[in-house]
């Protein structure tokens, strides 16, 4: 079959290089894909969420499945124009009225209260109840958790210590710090615990698999210090997510989530993330994202045996069946290679040298850009994401830093402890 994967982050990278392997796959185009995507496939210069764009390039190329990267295009409900549009076309992912799992955080916690699926007590506040959000806020304990409800390029929650610190910041949100998408704000309990990201592949008819579990180092500084970044590096799997976790996962969250989904009438194939906290062994949800996670992906890919295509066409067709999903008992770790000043304001076009290198580590690309005379050049903050596998989280973080230390630019970045505060953790 034809494919057609929409994104351009390691996420994507690492489902090219995953997609790229499966017998099933004639030809594979990433749009817009990356510096290293043409590695596994074409790359075409079209914006995920220019619909027609996408769909003039899907019938002129006899593309079979869509899988969407990243959640823009599906908040914007490319899944419903497909739908209506081209009925045979598989699209992996959400529909738009799914997609709000992750595009409106006031209808996640609805979805979860009606399913009786752990997560944080909350309410939700507009302008015109500001005064009663100012009430909760006074009934919690800090810190105080104030999440714009709509999409905020991750930036959207604040975690503050003060009181009237968070009165302010409330006041402030619904005032418009994040635009539209703060007109509603989420408050809610502040939970203490580890946080793991689970995937699961659904066909929207109750069938489901689990992929490897994994967690991400979402700061910029060693030790979890500093701003928030799109992810410093993952490890897979997470040790505190064994048999009597996931059971509890499984049970308490997975399936009122599947069948929670099903009963709303909602249609939904494809990948469901689930940002889980473990407070005291008991799993809880953070949030729902309807894609996969970056950087996750780039290590979870490797974990995973199984035919990623063949898995995800039975979801986009609707009935996973009986297909196995393996994962490899190995260790995954990846580390994130920056730009120096990310999160912040950084420079691009910093020429990226080494590449070729690196024998022991894959090197999935994300800010990163391949001129015409094959130099590659950074291009983003986050630039590229190096995976490996080993026998435990020393072994596999360890193969990861040798191959960091190969790859070299003006500014690098990358912080030295992923994985550290899980290797003695059980
Ligand atoms: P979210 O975008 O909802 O994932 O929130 C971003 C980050 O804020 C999460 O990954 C957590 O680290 C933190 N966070 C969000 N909600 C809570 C909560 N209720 N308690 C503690 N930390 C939270
Ligand atoms: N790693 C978190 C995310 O993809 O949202």
């Amino acid at each position: 079959m034809n494919i057609l994967l929409l994104g351009s982050g390691g996420r994507e990278s690492a489902l090219a290089w995953k997609i790229s392997q499966s017998e099933l796959c004639d030809k594979l185009f990433i749009a817009p894909g990356n510096g290293g995507t043409g590695a596994y496939g074409t790359n075409v210069a079209l914006s995920p969420l220019d619909f027609e764009a996408v769909d003039a390039f899907v019938g002129a190329n006899g593309i079979d499945m869509v899988v969407v990267g990243n959640e823009d295009p599906l908040v914007a409900g490319i899944y419903d124009y497909f739908a209506g549009k081209r009925p045979g076309l598989l699209v992996v992912g959400p529909s738009k009225a799914g997609a709000q799992l992750e595009g409106s955080k006031d209808f996640a916690k609805r979805f979860m209260t009606a399913h009786d699926i752990p997560t944080a007590r909350f309410r939700s506040f507009t302008q015109e109840t500001a005064e009663e959000g100012c009430r909760f806020l006074e009934e919690l304990k800090p810190p105080y958790v104030l999440k714009a409800d709509g999409l905020a390029a991750g930036k959207g929650v604040l975690i503050i210590d003060s009181l009237d610190e968070a009165k302010k910041s409330l006041r402030e949100m619904l005032g418009g710090m994040f635009g539209k998408s703060s007109a509603t704000v989420v408050i809610e309990e502040f939970l203490k615990g580890i946080e793991c990201s689970v995937f699961v592949l659904t066909d929207g008819n109750g069938g489901y698999r689990v992929l490897p579990v994994a967690k991400d180092y979402k700061r910029i500084g060693e030790g979890d210090t500093g701003l928030n970044t799109g992810g410093m590096g993952a490890i897979s799997p997470v040790p505190f997510a064994d048999e009597t976790f996931m059971r509890k996962v499984t049970e308490c969250i997975i399936e009122p989530t599947v069948k929670g989904l099903a009963e709303e009438g909602i249609i939904y194939r494809g990948f469901i993330f689930l940002g889980l906290i473990n407070v005291e062994g008991e799993p809880m949800v953070i949030e729902y994202n309807v894609r996969m996670g970056d950087p996750e992906t780039e290590a979870v890919m490797l974990r995973v045996d199984s035919d990623l295509v063949q898995l995800m066409k039975a979801a986009a067709e609707g009935d996973l069946g009986e297909l196995p999903l393996r994962h490899n008992p190995s260790t995954a770790a990846t580390v994130m290679i920056v730009s120096g000043g990310y999160p912040g304001s950084y420079p691009k076009g910093k020429v990226i040298t080494g590449l070729d290198k690196v024998t022991d580590s894959i090197l999935f690309h994300a800010g990163t850009k391949k001129l015409e005379d094959g130099t590659v050049v950074t291009s983003g903050g986050r630039v590229i994401a190096v995976s490996s596998l080993g026998k435990d989280i020393a072994d596999a973080v360890g193969r990861s830093f040798k191959s960091v230390d190969l790859v070299d630019f003006e500014g690098k970045y990358f912080r030295r402890d992923i994985g550290r505060d899980l290797m003695n953790l059980k």
